[in-house]
């Protein structure tokens, strides 16, 4: 039976602006039978990152180059629907980098068969990305300690909500920082926060100087710009500011502004240090097992937004750069648009 698959690819590259709709455009083919090894999987869920604005633009060196009228890249969870590679029967439940496109031909050993008692979503949230991320730049940058002050930035975001979480386990005092009352409300009612402050509203450092009278021990950093430089004239001694992304940046053609309150480093004999995850692929195993049970055990919250149609891919994306999602940018690829 031949199956229409519809995809988006690369149109235009933002640099030094917001992504748009226009960015994008919709292609659509016969989707591929299977050759020997490979499956044939419908895509049911999509993940979004704010690194695949950085993706289209080519910037940072850290992953493949993209070309305009490439496919979007992106990692997905879905159903085996037709089958070349007895390992994976047809209606296995698979995670693979299936790209923004409704059906993926791909070699079985690309893909990842689910264990069926955790949610599909949540391998593409707290156990993908975000939890990963959170867990080994915990674990390898941040280095937090039992009664350490704690600020996380972006916290009701995808890799943010993790953070506060975990970092409550690790016996913290956790400060988020985020956008809007829904998202303070979140981070103490849900995640956890001992305090949260909404910085379109608040003056961050006369907050900052409040809740953490005695300097902040720990920093994560999701967004870089203003936020980041505040913060970093409430340091306590010896501070850890890891740094994990850069997001404000969204609108500019280069990299995050630098922080002018940075000497605060040197009197606070301070280290601040970036990270990228894919430095780290040894923990993984370990880390997922770790996040697995505190899910199960119910001390870690899975925070998805998830949205629905196909259609709505570009629009999803968007919606990270208007801070528009609360927890982990989801998108079902079924359902009404
Ligand atoms: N280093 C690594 O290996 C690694 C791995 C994964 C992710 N990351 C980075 O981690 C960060 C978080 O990723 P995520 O997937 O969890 O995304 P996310 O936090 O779920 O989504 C983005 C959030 O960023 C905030 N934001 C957007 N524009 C902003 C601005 N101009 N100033 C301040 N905040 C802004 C918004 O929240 P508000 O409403 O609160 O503003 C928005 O909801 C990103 O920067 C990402 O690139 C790094």
């Amino acid at each position: 039976m031949e199956r229409i698959n519809r995809r988006w690819v690369i149109a235009d590259r933002p640099v030094g602006r917001d992504v748009t709709e226009a960015d994008f455009r919709l292609e659509q083919g016969a989707a591929r039978a299977p050759g020997e090894g490979e499956v044939l999987v419908q895509v049911d869920l999509l993940a979004f990152e704010p690194a695949m604005k950085g993706w289209m633009e080519n910037i940072g060196g850290y992953v493949a180059r993209t070309e305009l009228g490439d496919m979007m890249r992106g990692s997905g969870v879905g159903t085996v629907i037709e089958s070349a590679a007895p390992r994976l029967p047809v209606g296995t439940k698979v995670l693979g980098p299936f790209g923004w496109q409704e059906f993926a031909t791909l070699p079985a050993e690309s893909v990842q068969a689910l264990d069926g008692d955790i949610p599909p979503s949540a391998h593409l949230g707290v156990l993908g990305v975000v939890g990963l991320t959170a867990y080994c730049g915990l674990k390898h940058v941040a280095q937090p300690f039992a009664g350490d002050t704690m600020v996380v930035t972006g916290a009701a975001g995808g890799v943010g909500a993790v953070v506060v979480q975990l970092a409550k386990i690790a016996g913290c005092r956790v400060i988020g920082i985020a956008g809007g009352a829904e998202k303070t409300r979140l981070l103490i009612d849900e995640l956890g926060a001992d305090a949260a402050i909404d910085y379109r509203s608040a003056d961050l450092g006369a907050e900052l100087k409040r809740l953490a009278p005695d300097g902040i021990d720990v920093v994560w950093d999701n967004v870089g710009g203003t936020i980041l430089n505040t913060i970093l004239a409430h340091l306590a001694l010896n501070a850890r500011v890891a740094i994990c992304g850069g997001i404000s940046r969204s609108k500019t053609g280069g990299m995050p502004v630098g922080p002018e309150n940075y000497f605060n480093l040197v009197f606070k004999r301070a280290t601040m240090r970036g990270f990228i995850l894919n430095d780290y692929e040894a923990d993984f195993p370990v880390a997922r097992a770790r996040l697995s049970r505190w899910l199960a055990d119910g001390r870690l919250v899975a925070r998805e937004d998830v949205q629905q149609g196909f259609e709505n891919a570009p629009r999803t994306l968007m919606r990270l750069f208007s801070g528009a999602n609360v927890g982990k940018q989801l998108l079902r690829l079924g359902g009404d648009a």
